[in-house]
C-alpha cells in the first residue's frame, strides 16, 4: 500500500468558488472537522489577499495540532512575508507558493519572460524554506504548459528546496490518460529517486477531476488536492469524498492508503452545507441526498435482501446514519410492508393486497409518500400511539 497525502482547499479554493465565503469562527469549526476526518493538509487561506483571510489563516493555524496548515502566496517576497506570518502558532506549517507556467499566462497575466518565472521560482522557494516547515510549489495551468518548460520550472523548485511539487490542472482541461503520462514524465524528468513528492490539484469543468486525480495517483503522485463537496473556483475542485470513496471501494485495483477517517465524509459535508448555506445536488456522489435512496420497487427488494445487491459501499461507511427507502410509484410490496414493520404495524396477509393498492392510488398521486401517509391508509389496527 502506497500513502497517500490528503491535501484539503475547501478553506481556500472552496472559499473561492461563489458564493462560499466564509467566517473566521466559521473557518475554524470547519478546520476542526477536517482535522476530526484525518485531513493531513488544511490549506487554510491566502494571507496577503486580505486582512480577514490572513486573519483566518493565523487562527485555524493556532487551533490545529495534528494537521499540517499551509498558507497560499505568490513568488512574490511581500506575499511569503504575509503567510509567514500568519503561520506563525502553527504546530506543523507549510509555505505553499505558486506561479503560472504556461505560456498564455506568461504573456497576458503575468507579462513576464520564462527566465523571469525561473528566477522568481528560486527566489520565493529559497525564501519561503526558512519560515516554514516545508514548502509546496505549485504550477499554475501545468496542463498547458510546455512539458519541457514545466519541467524545468518544476526542477528550479525542488533545488531550490520544495519538498512537494504541485501539478495543478487549473481549468480543469485535461484527461485521465494524458495527466497519467505528465505525471510519469515529471517522476521520471523532475522527481528521481528523491523524496520529494507529486502533488495533483484538479478542477472540474470536465467533469474529470476526480477521475484524473485517481490517474495521477496511478501514474505515482502521492499528494492529491481536494475540497469537501467539491467546492471550488468555477466548477469546482476534486471532491474529497469522491476520491476517498474510490480508493476505499476498489482496493483491489487501487491499493493506496489514506488518514481519513471515511465515517467523518458524511458530517463535513452536512457541516460544510450548513455554513455556505447551500446544499449538494440529491444525485451527489457519497453525500447526496439520494446518495443510498432506492425507488424502483426491484432495486427495493433487492436493498431489503441484501444491501450489496445495490450499495457498493453501506451508508454506514461514510458516515450517513442508514439507507432512506423512498417510497413512491414504482415500489414495491416488499419496500412498504419492511416501511410499515419499522413504524411497528404488521399488516395481515389478508390486507396486503387492499393496502398496496390504496397505497399505488396515493404514489400516483404523490411524487413520494411519506409515513404520516402510510399512517392513513392503513388498516384501522393502528396503535394509538402511532397514529396520532
Ligand atoms: O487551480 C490552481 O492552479 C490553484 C493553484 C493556486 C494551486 O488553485
Ligand atoms: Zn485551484
Amino acid at each position: 500500500m502506497r500513502d497517500i497525502t490528503i491535501f484539503d482547499t475547501t478553506l481556500r479554493d472552496g472559499e473561492q468558488s461563489p458564493g462560499c465565503s466564509m467566517y473566521l469562527d466559521e473557518k475554524v469549526t470547519m478546520a476542526r472537522q477536517l482535522e476530526r476526518l484525518g485531513v493531513d493538509v488544511v490549506e487554510a487561506g491566502f494571507p496577503f489577499a486580505s486582512e480577514g483571510d490572513f486573519n483566518s489563516v493565523a487562527a485555524v493555524a493556532a487551533e490545529l495540532r495534528s494537521s499540517k496548515v499551509a498558507a497560499l502566496c505568490r513568488t512574490v517576497p511581500s506575499d511569503i512575508e504575509r503567510a509567514a506570518e500568519a503561520l506563525k502558532e502553527a504546530k506543523h506549517s507549510r509555505i505553499h507558493t505558486f506561479v503560472a507556467t504556461s505560456d498564455i499566462h506568461l504573456e497576458y497575466k503575468l507579462k513576464r519572460s520564462r527566465e523571469d518565472v525561473l528566477k522568481m521560482t528560486d527566489t520565493a522557494v529559497r525564501k519561503a524554506r526558512d519560515h516554514a516547515d516545508d514548502v509546496e510549489f505549485s504550477a499554475e495551468d501545468a496542463t498547458r504548459s510546455d512539458v519541457d518548460y514545466l519541467c524545468r520550472v518544476l526542477e528550479t523548485a525542488v533545488n531550490a528546496g520544495a519538498s512537494v511539487i504541485n501539478v495543478p490542472d487549473t481549468v480543469g482541461y485535461t484527461l485521465p490518460s494524458e495527466f497519467g503520462q505528465l505525471i510519469r514524465t515529471i517522476k521520471e524528468r523532475v522527481v528521481g529517486n528523491s523524496d520529494v513528492k507529486i502533488s495533483v490539484h484538479c478542477h472540474n469543468d470536465l467533469g474529470l477531476a476526480v477521475a484524473n486525480s485517481l490517474a495521477a495517483v496511478e501514474a505515482g503522485a502521492s499528494q492529491v488536492e481536494c475540497t469537501i463537496n467539491g467546492i471550488g473556483e468555477r466548477a469546482g475542485n476534486a471532491s474529497l469524498e469522491e476520491f476517498i470513496m474510490a480508493l476505499a471501494v476498489r482496493q483491489d485495483r487501487l491499493p493506496y492508503s489514506t488518514n481519513i477517517d471515511t465515517t467523518q465524509l458524511y458530517p463535513s459535508s452536512r457541516l460544510l452545507s450548513s455554513i455556505v448555506k447551500f446544499d449538494v445536488q440529491p444525485n451527489k456522489a457519497i453525500v447526496g441526498r439520494n446518495a443510498f435512496a432506492h425507488e424502483a420497487g426491484i432495486h427495493q427488494h433487492g436493498v431489503l435482501s441484501n444491501p450489496l445487491c445495490y450499495e457498493i459501499m453501506t451508508p454506514e461507511s461514510v458516515g450517513v446514519p442508514k439507507n432512506s427507502i423512498v417510497l413512491g410509484k414504482h415500489s414495491g410490496r416488499h419496500a412498504l410492508l419492511s416501511r410499515y414493520a419499522e413504524l411497528g404495524i404488521t399488516i395481515d396477509d389478508a390486507d396486503i393486497g387492499e393496502v398496496y393498492t390504496r397505497f399505488a392510488a396515493l404514489a400516483d398521486r404523490k411524487k413520494n409518500v411519506y409515513d404520516q401517509d402510510l399512517l392513513a391508509i392503513a388498516p384501522q389496527n393502528i396503535p394509538a400511539v402511532l397514529a396520532a
